[in-house]
């Protein structure tokens, strides 16, 4: 039996790390909460004096591999339940058990003086190489709920998942938009392994345009230069923006499921053409998951520096895009997932230098979470335009660029990160020499 000493975690904030072993092994530590229980009981040895409770399991899941360093952890019957992102199979976090009937290995873990310690049953020398915080999934922000205005609302067992995408669009306070998204992609993702997936509720009509709180609004081109980053009250126009287009984000990717639910590709006979797999949605119920923790991470750091979401004008723009293309959804993926959220990605990297400048690293952090993450949604965008194009016989590059054309304001500008386009699926032929029709350039970096 080896003991490894991983440090003294308890005056970290993380919730889950990366453990990397020395004979190759991945594990991950989760640090949640204790449960709270109307019994008395004993302190258990993985467990702090101020109510933390550790426990660890293989990184990757028995069932085909999923990161399990980015499971949703959920309390069920009294205790913790850690769900892979991939085909949503729960493990106890204690025991390794999934009600799929298939285990996952824990591990035990001792906490003693201030230090983290990790049981492993084996004969070799095993030693600790490296230990990584994973950023947490979304920051929200639960202080005690005193009146039941302040509980978002939640919709009852049996919503479909086209009444829980309008309900959100309607959803108007930001904290709240954002847990009713992670819990409708939890809840989608979990059921979809059940023998009871949630029903699509197909033909639910979608609004014009999200509901959004009081705030103040002004046209993309009236919003004031942010800056270079050198101030903090730039930094703090940098994020804000950025927030912004996140809290669109999370709106874009509800809508696209809901607006779309009944798209079918064209086909010369209507028996061959296709209505969209059930693995749309949750590719893009995924995708809302992730805008929700960017919002997270975002409207976090802003109160870390001092501000908060809501102290500076916002512009309503990204919908512009979403409006002119409601139509159809060759088009919607198109101008938002391949022109502006591509666009992110070009712009990311140049603005997480500027943070880095600054020595603002929690800064850094969060953003190259969020840049990790777009280039999945460009890859996903691209992924379903793909696919509608294989259905219908069609050129994914030319219906790209021709949708560009129709319905995108302005020139596509570069520079372009043709490293991160091209792990998304982009290569040059869907981007060089682009245009959009003539009228005043309207270049927004997507979220
Ligand atoms: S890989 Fe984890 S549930 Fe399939």
């Amino acid at each position: 039996m080896a003991l490894i000493d991983l440090g003294p975690l308890t005056e970290s904030s993380h919730t889950r790390y990366a453990i990397h072993l020395s004979n190759g092994k991945r594990l991950v530590l989760f640090r949640l909460p204790r449960i709270a229980s109307s019994e008395s009981r004993p302190m258990a040895p993985n467990e702090t004096e101020d109510g933390w409770i550790y426990y660890a399991m293989e990184a990757e899941c028995p069932h085909a591999g999923g990161p399990m360093t980015e499971a949703h952890v959920d309390i069920e019957d009294s205790a913790y339940v850690a769900s892979c992102p991939w085909h949503a199979y729960d493990f106890n976090v204690e025991t390794g058990e999934s009600s799929y009937g298939i285990k996952t290995c824990t591990f035990p873990v001792i906490v003693q003086h201030g230090k983290v310690s990790l049981k492993i049953a084996t004969k070799e020398n095993v030693e600790l190489s490296r230990l990584e915080p994973v950023s947490d999934q979304v920051k929200f922000k639960h202080g005690p709920r005193e009146t039941a205005a302040e509980s978002p609302v939640y919709l009852d067992d049996n919503a479909t998942m086209c009444e829980w995408c309008v309900h959100i669009l309607k959803t108007s306070n930001p904290e709240h938009k954002i847990e009713l998204t992670t819990h409708l992609f939890s809840l989608f993702a979990t059921k979809e392994q059940s023998p009871s997936p949630m029903r699509l509720g197909i033909g639910v009509i979608a609004p014009d345009e999200p509901v959004r709180e009081e705030q103040s609004k002004v046209e993309p081109w009236q919003i004031p230069k942010a800056g270079k980053g050198g101030t903090l009250k730039s930094r703090i126009a940098m994020l804000h923006a950025l927030a912004n287009i996140e809290q669109w984000a999370i709106d874009l990717a509800i809508d696209i499921c809901v607006r779309f639910a009944t798209f079918h590709t064209m086909a010369p006979s209507q028996d061959l053409s296709r209505e969209l797999p059930r693995t749309f949605y949750y590719d893009w119920l995924k995708v809302a998951n992730d805008e929700a923790k960017h919002f997270s991470l975002l409207r976090a750091r802003l109160e870390e520096l001092g501000s908060h979401f809501g102290a500076l004008p916002v512009h309503h723009g990204l919908w512009e895009s979403a409006a002119m293309t409601a139509h159809d959804l060759r088009a919607r993926i198109s101008i938002i997932a391949l022109v502006h959220e591509a666009r992110g990605l070009d712009v990311n990297p140049m603005t997480i230098e500027k943070f880095r400048k600054a020595n603002d690293m929690e800064s850094v952090d969060s953003l190259n979470v969020i840049h990790n993450d777009e280039i999945t949604h460009v890859t996903t965008g691209h992924r379903w335009l793909t696919w509608i194009c294989e259905q219908e016989h069609t050129d994914p590059v030319h219906v790209f660029r021709s949708n560009v054309q129709r319905y995108f304001k302005g020139a596509v500008k570069g520079p372009f990160n043709a490293e991160a386009r091209a792990q998304a699926g982009m290569d040059k032929r869907y981007y060089e020499g682009l245009g959009g029709h003539s009228s005043k350039a309207n270049i927004i970096a997507g979220g």
